[in-house]
């Protein structure tokens, strides 16, 4: 979501006539976007942030402002720690920023610039109406809102006239997306019927929005990618119900089935939280068994963080921050074996990978992403180009990523 912001914000200076800088020693405006989701995310901005100081002293005019939910979690305190900022902006104001920084009181909100060739992200739900109960994002970004459909599909069209051929539809539970009488399913059959757009994704749904509707378009639409990133958090009834995530791990568990039964390949993600307060030795192994149980192709996985105004930093901790790293490389090390498994089930299959870019560690290589949203490293042909779609044989595994070899290309 905030890559998408960071977007829509460039898109938005660039409007008004701005371009980017070569590097922030060259900028005359740096705007630091921030996530306040973790404790870490707001010390490592705030920590970025004191760093651009400096630069006021050879460029007198630099102007720099703190987007993003720290600009609506901190709010005016920001401005008393950091005295040397020029302004601090929440999400639900992006629209003042022409104004701000131009003094041009007729605000525009053009479309998100596009970040490459091949792929786009396209908002079509804002803020979050789950309250989660150790989490900050329904306080910083507000109540959901959802964008109208035909505004979505002309943002997608603009897209794909410029060459993306993969949608990525964001909002915090995505599935949830309603407008009238349009449900999400029936939105992205929408989608899938703009023939230029091949690859669909969307990120992130909730467990409690998979739908039978849902799954059946899951299932029957080639277009929709075999990957979803299904944040789970505990495999433990009790620490979900603490958490208000409202399903239990038998609910989430059927998903997962439901998913792999139809292809066993359907790439599943998640997100965990480790430590959350209270969370026993024994709920903490409910987590474990479940990574054993749904076998992700991967996770993100964290040590719980109190945010403060949220439920659960009101209660007491108990687990010490020695047991909480602990138990977060316990998930690591089981979830990297299992990752590693999931990839080996690539070996030898013919994938359709969508060219990204060229290798950074080593030019002769392009990188790629199956639909099952695995890496693939690929050695570089002359007529491969970014949003290429080549056909590979999965041939090795390097790390984590996948080695393939091209077969034949097609657009
Ligand atoms: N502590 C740790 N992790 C958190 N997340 C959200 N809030 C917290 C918190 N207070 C994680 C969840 C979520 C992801 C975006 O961040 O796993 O899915
Ligand atoms: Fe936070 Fe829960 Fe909303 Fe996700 S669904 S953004 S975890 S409150």
């Amino acid at each position: 979501m905030n890559e998408y912001d960071s977007a829509r914000l460039a898109a938005i200076l660039e409007f008004n006539g701005v371009f980017p800088a070569f590097a922030p020693e060259k900028a005359d405006i740096i705007l630091v976007n921030t996530c306040s989701v973790r404790a870490k995310a707001e010390e490592s901005a705030i920590a970025r942030i004191w760093d651009l100081k400096k630069l006021k002293i050879g460029n007198k005019g630099l102007k720099i402002g703190v987007l993003g939910c720290m600009a609506k979690n901190r709010g005016e305190s920001l401005l008393k720690d950091l005295p040397f900022l020029d302004f601090i902006l929440p999400p639900d104001e992006y629209q003042k920023l022409p104004e701000i920084l131009f003094h041009n009181p007729a605000p525009q909100t053009p479309f998100a610039k596009l970040s490459n060739k091949y792929s786009a992200f396209i908002a079509i739900q804002s803020g979050c109406n789950m309250r989660c109960a150790y989490c900050i994002v329904p306080y910083v970004r507000g109540r959901e809102q959802y964008r109208e459909p035909a505004s979505i599909l002309e943002e997608i069209e603009v897209a794909t006239a410029a060459g993306v051929s993969e949608i990525v539809l964001l909002g915090q539970t995505v599935n949830g997306y309603r407008y009238k009488g349009l449900s999400f399913p029936a939105l992205l059959k929408q989608v899938a019927n703009i023939e230029q757009v091949e690859r669909i994704r969307f990120i992130s749904p909730h467990p409690i929005h998979y739908t039978s509707e849902l799954l059946d378009i899951l299932m029957n639409e080639q277009k929709i990618a075999p990957h979803v990133h299904l944040p789970v958090q505990s495999g433990s009834n009790s620490v979900l119900k603490k958490m208000k995530r409202q399903y239990t791990r038998e609910a989430y568990l059927n998903i997962v089935q439901s998913l792999r039964s139809f292809n066993p390949l359907y790439g599943i993600t998640t997100d965990i939280i480790c430590g959350y307060p209270g969370e026993s030795e024994q709920e903490f192994e409910e987590t474990l068994s479940l990574l054993q149980e749904a076998r992700f192709d991967g996770a993100f996985m964290f040590a719980y963080s109190p945010r403060e105004g949220t439920p659960s930093a009101s209660e007491k901790e108990l687990i010490t921050e020695q047991e909480k790293k602990n138990r977060l490389q316990r998930v690591i090390d089981l979830q990297h074996s299992i990752t590693l498994e999931r990839a080996k089930l690539m070996l030898g299959r013919q994938e359709i990978i969508l060219l990204e870019k060229l290798s950074r560690r080593n030019s002769s290589e392009w990188v790629g992403k199956t639909g099952n949203f695995k890496k693939v490293i690929i050695p570089a042909q002359p007529d491969f180009r970014e949003g290429m779609y080549v056909d590979c044989v999965i041939e090795g595994i390097r790390g984590h990523t996948l080695k393939g070899s091209p077969i034949k290309k097609q657009m």
